[in-house]
C-alpha cells in the first residue's frame, strides 16, 4: 500500500505512546491524520493532528485507509472496528476482549471488504507471537502453547514473592499504566483468557467462545499458599495453557507453581513469556514487556508496518479437520481453605498430601477437570487452587518421598 492515512481512536496510554513512537519514526510513510478521543474537558499534551470527539470524524474520512482502534471500551471499540471495516479501511486493534469474542464475525467483514484486521498488540504486548504463529510455525506441528500473558497479575505475584501486599502491588500496577481499568479482568484471569482465545485460533486453528474456557485468577491466593511455593522451591505464576493430545486440545487459565528449571521461572514483572512446543523446533520461548505504553506500541507500530506490504492473516491451521476442546483429563493440583471441611465436598481422584491446622489447610492430588469446572472459584474467597506443571509435580513427588511425610495434622 502506498500511504498510510491513519485515523487514530484513543489517546490514553497506548494511543499517546503510538503517537510519540510514529512521531520519532520516519522510516515509514505513514502518518496519524486524525485523532480520537471520548472526554473534550481533559488537559492533554499538544498534538500536530487535531483531537476530535467524534468517531464519525474517521469512520466516514475517505481520505483516512487506517484504523488503530486503542480504545478502552471493547463494545464502542467494536461499532468502531465493524463500521471501519465496512469502509474499506484497515484496522489494527490492541483490543484482546473484543478480538476474543467476535473474532470470527471480524475476519469474515474483514475478507468481504478486502481489507486487513491486525491484532498483534492484543497478545503479551510487545511479545510478536502472532505472526511467528502465522509464519514461523505455518509448518511445523505445535503440540502446546502456554505462558504468561498478564503483565499486571506478574507484577503482583513477583511483589507478592516479595512480601508486598497484594492491593499495594495492584495500586503500583496501575499507577505504572499496565493494569486494566477494571482489575478484575487482569486478577480474575479474564484479560489472559482473551489472549489464550485468540492464541487457540492461530496456533491450533480453532474458535472457541471465551465463556468456554475456564479462568482462576489470583485474587484468593493467601499468604500460606506463597509461603507454601517458597518452601517447595517454586514460583507462582499465572499461565494460560494451551496443549493437543487425540483427544483434543485442553484449555484453561490458572495460577500454576514453576519449578525453577521453567524457563517461565525467572520472567518477572510485568515481563511476559510464551513457551511454544512444536513437533521438529521443539521447545521455544518468547520473552519480552506484556504491557506499558511504548512496548505495546510496538505491536501496534508492526501491525502498521506489515499494511505497507498488504499483509493479512491467513489462518491456514483452520482446517476442517475436527479438533476441539476436551474437558476429559486429569490435573496435579493444591487447593487450599482456612478449614479442612471447606475442602472435603471437592472430589479428588487421588489425594497424596493433607495438611490440617488450625485457619489453613490443604489437598494434593489427581483431579479431573471436570470437577475443577464444577466450581467458580474467583467467587470462593476461601479456596484456592494451583497446578503443579509436570515437572513441579514430579519435584515434589521425589521431595515428599525424601522427606516421608503425606499426611500432616499441625
Ligand atoms: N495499557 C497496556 O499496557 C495495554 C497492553 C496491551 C493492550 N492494551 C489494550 O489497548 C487498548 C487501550 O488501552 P490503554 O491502556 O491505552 O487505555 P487507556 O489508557 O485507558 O486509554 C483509553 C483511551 O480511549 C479513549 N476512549 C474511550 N472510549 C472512547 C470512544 N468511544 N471513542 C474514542 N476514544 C475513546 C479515552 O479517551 P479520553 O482520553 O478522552 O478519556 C482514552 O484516551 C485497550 O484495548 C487495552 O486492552 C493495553
Amino acid at each position: 500500500m502506498s500511504h498510510l492515512k491513519i485515523g487514530l481512536f484513543g489517546f490514553g496510554c497506548v494511543g499517546s505512546g503510538l503517537y510519540q513512537v510514529l512521531n520519532q519514526n520516519n522510516q515509514l510513510n505513514a502518518k496519524i491524520q486524525k485523532i480520537v478521543a471520548k472526554d473534550p474537558t481533559k488537559s492533554r499534551e499538544k498534538t500536530s493532528v487535531p483531537i476530535l470527539y467524534d468517531a464519525s470524524e474517521i469512520v466516514n474520512d475517505t481520505e483516512i485507509n487506517v484504523v488503530v482502534e486503542l480504545i478502552n471500551d471493547s463494545n464502542e471499540a467494536y461499532e468502531i472496528v465493524k463500521e471501519s471495516l465496512k469502509k474499506g479501511k484497515h484496522v489494527v486493534t490492541a483490543n484482546k476482549k473484543l478480538i476474543a469474542e467476535r473474532l470470527d464475525e471480524l475476519i469474515q467483514l474483514a475478507n468481504e471488504n478486502n481489507v486487513s484486521l491486525l491484532y498483534e498488540g492484543a497478545v503479551a504486548g510487545s511479545i510478536p507471537i502472532i505472526r511467528n504463529l502465522e509464519e514461523y510455525y505455518n509448518n511445523d506441528t505445535l503440540t502446546s502453547i502456554e505462558g504468561i500473558v498478564n503483565g499486571t497479575t506478574n507484577y503482583i505475584l513477583t511483589k507478592a514473592n516479595q512480601g508486598i501486599s497484594y492491593s499495594e502491588a495492584l495500586l503500583e500496577a496501575q499507577k505504572k499504566g499496565f493494569a486494566e481499568a477494571d482489575p478484575t479482568l487482569d486478577v480474575d484471569g479474564f484479560d489472559p483468557k482473551f489472549k489464550l482465545t485468540i492464541l487457540l485460533k492461530h496456533a491450533f486453528g480453532i474458535s472457541v467462545s471465551p465463556s468456554n474456557l475456564l479462568n482462576i485468577g489470583i485474587r484468593n491466593l493467601k499468604p500460606q499458599d506463597i509461603q507454601y511455593a517458597n518452601e517447595k522451591g517454586f514460583r507462582i505464576k499465572l499461565f494460560a495453557s494451551a496443549s493437543k493430545d487425540e483427544h483434543g486440545i485442553t484449555a484453561f487459565v490458572a495460577p500454576h507453581f514453576i519449578e525453577s528449571s521453567h524457563s517461565a521461572y525467572h520472567v518477572d514483572d510485568e515481563f511476559n513469556a510464551v513457551v511454544v512446543q512444536a513437533a521438529y523446533a521443539d521447545k521455544q520461548l518468547f520473552y519480552g514487556k506484556g504491557a506499558g505504553s511504548f512496548p505495546t506500541a510496538s505491536a501496534v507500530l508492526s501491525d502498521i508496518s506489515a499494511l505497507q506490504f498488504n499483509y493479512r492473516y491467513e489462518y491456514r491451521k483452520t482446517t476442517p479437520e475436527l479438533l476441539s476442546l476436551t474437558t476429559d483429563f486429569e490435573l496435579y493440583v493444591y487447593i487450599s481453605a482456612t478449614t479442612k471441611e471447606s475442602l472435603d465436598h471437592i472430589e479428588f481422584e487421588e489425594i497424596d498430601d493433607l495438611y490440617v491446622s488450625k485457619g489453613f489447610s490443604y489437598k494434593i492430588g489427581k483431579i479431573r477437570f471436570n470437577e475443577i469446572q464444577k466450581i467458580n472459584w474467583n467467587d470462593q474467597e476461601d479456596l484456592s487452587l494451583l497446578i503443579f506443571s509436570e515437572s513441579s509435580n514430579r519435584i515434589l513427588k521425589e521431595s515428599d518421598k525424601a522427606n516421608s511425610y503425606n499426611f500432616h495434622y499441625n
